[in-house]
């Protein structure tokens, strides 16, 4: 079956409703397209686990402030659809157009006051807001049964997921490991924006995540040393500009004292020429 391509919400609904009356299950990938691998990793992971896949691909305009890269975000539809077409397995594109999503007179968002605020919101506000509120749009539309997000962004997968808890989305969160290049840079759409010596650059961010890690299991626990290392290690490379370097537990995200004492994730943004990067690395002590 080719790819169904819709556009209008209710065309959407009208076939959700058919295969939940079937009772098939549904999963449900949201994207603002430029599709790679990484976002294919999360389109394999839903087949694998529902009858139906839907993929969204929405450059929301919400979640960008006003100094950032909307106007200039990749956007390829036509180029996305056949990649997932060379998927097999996705049954609907979800393209909605700006007007549908926020109709005039639209006033109503979705805000987390607790840890949208810290790491990327810090330099991002209201950033997640418009993150939460995009995706409570999205699950209400799809109504799927599962939906996958990458650990690639950290702070938004354990966002969404507090989300659908606090709020009782009837909808089941996976987060899915970040897809790499073969030199460690994680995936992201972002990337096509590197010139030719940055792109050869910023493989040093993960480089230097993972000695954070080897670092912490070698016995250096204090996260303020860690931190101060990994600065230490990024600004060999002239070219970036450190957002923030943290380390913090996987659970919740909170801060930790003197020392590292549960499983951790440590999570970075740094600017190279016009690009921001992120990234992040799980890690326990044993
Ligand atoms: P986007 O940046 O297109 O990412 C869509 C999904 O792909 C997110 O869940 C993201 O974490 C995941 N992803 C991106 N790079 C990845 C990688 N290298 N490996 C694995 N997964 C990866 O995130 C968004 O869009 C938007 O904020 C959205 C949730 C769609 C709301 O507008």
């Amino acid at each position: 079956m080719p790819i169904r391509t819709i556009v209008a919400p209710s065309d959407l609904r009208t076939q959700i409703r058919e295969w939940r009356l079937n009772r098939k299950t549904v999963g449900f990938v949201p994207t603002m397209g430029a599709l790679h691998a990484g976002h294919i990793s999360l389109v394999e992971a839903a087949k694998a686990k529902c009858d139906h896949v839907v993929v969204s691909i929405f450059v929301n305009p919400l979640q960008f402030g006003p100094k950032e890269d909307f106007a200039t975000y990749p956007r390829m539809l036509q180029a996305d659809i056949d990649k997932l077409e060379a998927v097999h397995g996705v049954d609907v594109v979800f393209a909605p157009i700006a007007a549908d999503m926020y109709p005039e007179g639209f006033q109503t968002t979705v805000s987390n006051q607790a840890i949208a605020g810290i790491l990327c919101g810090r330099s991002r506000p209201g950033h997640f807001d418009g993150v939460l509120t995009v995706v409570s749009k999205l699950f209400n539309l799809v109504q799927a049964d599962y939906a996958f997000f990458g650990k690639k962004d950290y702070q938004q997968l354990k966002l969404i997921s507090n989300m659908v808890r606090d709020l009782c989305f009837p909808i089941e969160v996976h987060g899915i490991d970040t897809m790499r290049e073969r030199d460690g840079l994680a995936m992201s759409s972002r990337n096509l924006r590197l010139s030719e010596d940055e792109r050869r650059i910023a493989p040093k961010l993960y480089a230097a995540l993972s000695s954070i890690a080897t670092k912490a299991k070698a016995g250096e626990v204090r996260p303020e040393i860690l931190k101060e290392l990994f600065t230490r290690e990024l600004s060999e490379e002239k070219s970036f500009r450190l957002d923030y370097i943290d380390i913090r537990g996987q659970e919740r995200l909170e801060a930790f004292g003197e020392a590292i004492d549960k499983p951790a994730v440590a999570l970075v943004a740094a600017h190279l020429g016009q690009v921001r990067l992120i990234d992040n690395l799980e890690f326990t002590l044993s």
